[in-house]
């Protein structure tokens, strides 16, 4: 069963990483399946009870490959860690299917509850470089997070959220369409300032006449006095 899982991984990176060459340079040469592969390894003993060995096998695949999945997470078939340096994976996280995690992605906890506190993504979830998934929800499948987007809030499948906290901006990959926002922006602002202008200069057109209006009075009245 691990050596099957440890194939799919390979495969998965040989699929859907266009810098793969051929599934023995996967083998060999990638990290993210060198954290896997520890790891199938850490969480048979975790299940079976051995804490301590199984704590030993994921901080020394720590060491040689900078990944940090905790014995206890549930990963699925068909991973890619791409670059995979400063990814952290929490002891109740559970990752689907065919999932793609780049580089400085945390699935994480919230607070120092015991119990489920990390987060379980669907199959086939993209989560992009130096994301973070914080908190025990679920993520649907099919979603993708966007870099450095911090998600907090469940997802419903197709989804695509980004930013801080994230938001999603896509279903089924069509743009959910922008709410008007009361804020005022630098394209207000813009607006603002040129329809102030134009008021301006019909106010000085206005002004004008009256004026030449007012000087014209005081002279007749002036010649009348004489
Ligand atoms: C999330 C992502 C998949 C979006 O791709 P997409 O479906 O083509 O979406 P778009 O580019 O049309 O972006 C949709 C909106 O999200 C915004 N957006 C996209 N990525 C974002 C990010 N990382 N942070 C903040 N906003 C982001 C876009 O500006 C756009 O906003 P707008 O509608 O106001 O213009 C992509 O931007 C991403 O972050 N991929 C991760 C890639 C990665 O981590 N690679 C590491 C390689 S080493």
């Amino acid at each position: 069963m691990i050596l099957k899982d440890i194939w799919l991984d390979v495969k998965a990176v040989k699929q859907r990483d266009p810098a793969a060459r051929n599934e023995l340079e996967v083998l060999l040469l990638y990290q993210g399946v060198h954290a896997l592969i520890w790891h199938r390894f850490a969480h048979w003993f975790y299940e079976h009870k051995l804490f301590f060995i199984a704590r030993m096998i994921s901080q020394t695949a720590r060491f040689f490959t900078l990944i940090e999945i905790h014995p206890g997470a549930k990963m699925g078939h068909g991973i890619l860690i791409d670059h995979g340096c400063g990814v952290v994976i929490g002891e109740t996280a559970v990752v689907g299917d065919n999932c793609t995690i780049y580089q400085g992605v945390t699935l994480g906890g919230v607070g120092l509850n015991k119990g489920k506190r990390h987060p379980t993504l669907g199959n086939n979830v993209t989560v992009g470089a130096g994301a973070k998934i914080l908190g025990s929800f679920e993520v649907g499948d099919n979603c993708t997070i966007a870099a450095n987007a911090v998600l907090l809030k469940p997802l419903e499948n197709n989804v695509t959220a980004v930013g801080i906290p994230a938001r999603p901006v896509k279903i089924d990959g069509v743009p959910i369409p922008k709410k008007e926002s009361n804020m005022v922006t630098m394209e207000h602002y813009c607006m603002m300032e040129e329809r102030v202008k134009e008021l301006e200069e019909k106010l000085h057109k206005l002004e004008n006449p009256l004026s030449e209006k007012e000087t014209q009075n005081s002279e007749e009245e002036e010649k009348s006095q004489d």
